[in-house]
């Protein structure tokens, strides 16, 4: 009898232990000591890394939050997974230093100075880690994750700080402005400035700060200051603008696509730069294969239903 239960408990675990958790996952990244620094390290991008063995009760209980997380996560922190029992990440998991499963933890790059010459930013293998140590459930972890997101986006706490965010002198010629329902940096606003870091400045304000504006100018915009002097009424028509000005040759474009997501407005962005990360640029088609698991990329991947309702940059949480 006792036999026969050992033998069915091994045979068990050789199911299990065939595939990792998140092989077909379409959100989730498994990693391996051959990929592990190219995807936590050379990225400008968050990531939480679950450490598992498939055998260890918690970390199966802990399988569909991690799922929950990275769809939620999509596109603003990277969500991956080392399988700690397989043989290869055996050394990847000890330098980690993971003594017990499931342990997560958090990469975040380093604050990158941007008015600070290229050479003398720090470099981006110096991520620092944390383990996290709050609830594993889904709300906290993602939480969690979201509070670990670099943010470049400055916020403008009165309409008269568009004289230095848009007028005098920049290295950059473009800035973003989201002018915004709500007085709070949407997580996705934050990821997408993480894309065009160091080639478009981002900057928000509040809509209820635009009170007066008309009668606003910045010396020699002309054009873009009679943009700012009608935002107003537009910001009061529909729920947040998001605009590009050109501070070089006083133009600005006005975001008009549906809807209002990270792809659509990356595709906006890409007339004025070409990103190192986000849609359309050859580290998504990386990652993408990765979590697919398969070697080409595919072109357009399937939307979940949750993102196509409401608008993301609207959200409190996404
Ligand atoms: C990260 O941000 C810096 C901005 O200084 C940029 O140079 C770099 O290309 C970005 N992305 C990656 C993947 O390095
Ligand atoms: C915009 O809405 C606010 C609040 O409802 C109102 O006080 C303001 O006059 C409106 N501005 C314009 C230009 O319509
Ligand atoms: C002002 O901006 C508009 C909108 O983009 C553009 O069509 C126009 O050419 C600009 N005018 C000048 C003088 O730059």
């Amino acid at each position: 009898m006792v036999w026969i239960q050992w033998s069915f408990w091994l045979f068990c675990l050789s199911l299990v232990r065939a595939e990792g958790f998140y092989k077909s996952d379409p959100n989730v990244i498994e990693l391996t000591s051959a990929n592990f620094d190219k995807v936590i390290q050379r990225t400008n991008y968050t990531t939480l890394v679950e450490f598992y063995a498939p055998w260890c009760g918690y970390c199966q209980q802990l399988k569909r939050s991690i799922q929950s997380a990275a769809k939620s996560l999509d596109g603003v922190v990277q969500v991956a997974a080392v399988n700690c029992d397989e043989a290869v990440n055996k050394n990847l998991c000890a330098q980690n230093r993971i003594t017990s499963y499931p342990t997560i933890m958090v990469y975040r790059p380093p604050k990158i100075a941007l008015d600070r010459p290229y050479e003398e930013r720090p470099k981006l293998h110096n991520h620092a880690n944390e383990v996290y140590k709050g609830e594993r459930k889904l709300k906290p972890m993602v939480d969690f994750a979201l509070s670990r997101v670099k943010n470049y986006v400055k916020k403008l706490l009165r309409f008269t700080k568009f004289e230095q965010a848009l007028g005098g002198t920049h290295k950059n010629q473009y800035a973003m402005v989201l002018f915004s329902k709500r007085d709070k940096i949407p997580p996705l606003f934050k990821a997408i400035t993480l894309d065009w870091l160091g080639m478009i400045d981002a900057f928000l304000i509040w809509n209820d700060k635009l009170a007066g504006i008309s009668d606003f100018e910045i010396a020699n915009l002309p054009n873009i200051s009679q943009f700012l002097q009608q935002i107003e009424s537009k910001a009061n028509e529909t729920n947040s603008v998001f605009v590009v000005f050109d501070r070089f040759n006083d133009d600005y474009h006005l975001f008009e696509g549906e809807p209002f997501n990270k792809k659509a407005i990356a595709e906006f962005l890409h007339q004025f730069g070409t990103p190192n990360e986000g849609p359309s640029t050859k580290r998504e088609s990386f990652l993408t294969a990765l979590k697919t698991n398969k070697k080409a990329p595919k072109k357009s991947k399937p939307k979940s239903k949750s993102k196509s309702k409401g608008s993301p940059m609207e959200q409190d949480e996404l």
